[in-house]
């Protein structure tokens, strides 16, 4: 797809060719990002879709996907730009030995500057995704950073100017929700909140993933995995989880879930103990007893 999609059901079909089945609602904020030129900020609990969907929209999109994952400490050297100083010193050696005047602007030029994520965004074509992953993690300061880039898609560097994009990137940033993201970056933005999928979303994303999974099992596993999540646990399963899990019984060739196979697979599902012993046993019983009302495969 080189032009922009023309509809919501045709970047919902471009996704779903990528094998990313989005919600109508993620389909529509995904089609208005584009369509306003707009950065998207995408917030939910961990394993609901936020990072793979720019994947999947740069591969339907036939886009270069451009990604800044964010930490602690995340500065403008790591994220936009930083200077060649290896070269400069190099170029001003050479310069000296052939006894030739290097003025501090030739040293400034484009050719000593090593383009990170954000500036790369800005001069790679055609118009990258941009994934600005896990925004929660940086710092405050880099978010004053992203105000200009976010608003005009342009970057200013003291001793160049300002360099700006020909054609917007599509910028999608997500955050996990450790802390709250500053209003004026979300002003930017447009936004939307990811959610655990319904059972009918999880296990036609179970099936465009893992075509091979038998029908039954597919069924069975998103009924357990949908009732754990009305369990009060600390850190509930994602599509993440719901995925590895169906992958790891298919390798182990179950066919359907019975105790003995939840009780030795829960560590694909739940990685805090606290939340293990409080399903295994009774509680896993319980579950597997509503599963089967509600697959009565
Ligand atoms: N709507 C979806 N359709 C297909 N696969 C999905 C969907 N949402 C999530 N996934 C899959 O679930 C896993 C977790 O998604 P991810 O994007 O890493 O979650 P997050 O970034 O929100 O923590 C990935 O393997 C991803 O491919
Ligand atoms: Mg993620």
């Amino acid at each position: 797809m080189n032009q922009p999609p023309a509809s919501i059901d045709a970047i919902a079909e471009a996704l779903q060719a990528q094998a990313y089945l989005p919600s109508r609602e993620l389909a529509t904020a995904a089609f208005l990002a584009l369509r306003l030129s707009r950065p998207l900020l995408l917030e939910g609990a961990p394993g609901t879709g936020k990072t793979a969907i720019a994947a999947a929209l740069a591969a339907a999109l036939q886009r270069p996907l451009i990604r800044l994952q964010c930490y602690e400490g995340l500065d403008l050297a790591a994220a936009a730009y930083e200077w060649n100083y290896a070269r400069q010193m190099l170029e001003i050696r050479l310069a000296q030995a052939a006894e030739h005047q290097r003025t501090a602007d030739e040293l400034f030029a484009r050719r000593f500057l090593i383009e990170r994520p954000l500036l790369q965004a800005l001069t790679t074509q055609p118009a990258p995704v941009l994934l600005i992953d896990e925004l929660d993690r940086a710092d405050a300061p880099f978010e004053a950073f992203l105000l200009e880039f976010l608003a005009d898609y342009q970057i200013t560097i003291p001793e160049l100017g300002t360099i700006t994009a020909t054609a917007p990137p599509l910028v999608i940033l997500t955050s996990n929700r450790s802390r709250e993201i500053h209003d004026a970056v979300k002003r930017r933005c447009l936004y939307h909140w990811l959610d655990f999928p319904d059972a009918a979303r999880e296990l036609a994303i179970v099936r465009a993933r893992l075509p091979q999974i038998d029908q039954r099992l597919a069924g069975q596993v998103v009924a357990f995995v949908q009732g754990l999540r009305q369990l009060d646990l600390y850190k509930l399963p994602g599509l993440a989880e719901t995925l590895d899990w169906s992958r790891a019984l298919v390798e182990l060739n179950a066919v359907s879930l019975d105790p003995a196979t939840v009780q030795s697979t829960l560590g694909v599902l739940l990685k805090y103990q606290d939340d293990i012993a409080r399903v295994q046993g009774s509680e896993a019983a319980r579950l597997l007893a509503e599963m089967r009302e509600v697959v009565r495969a």
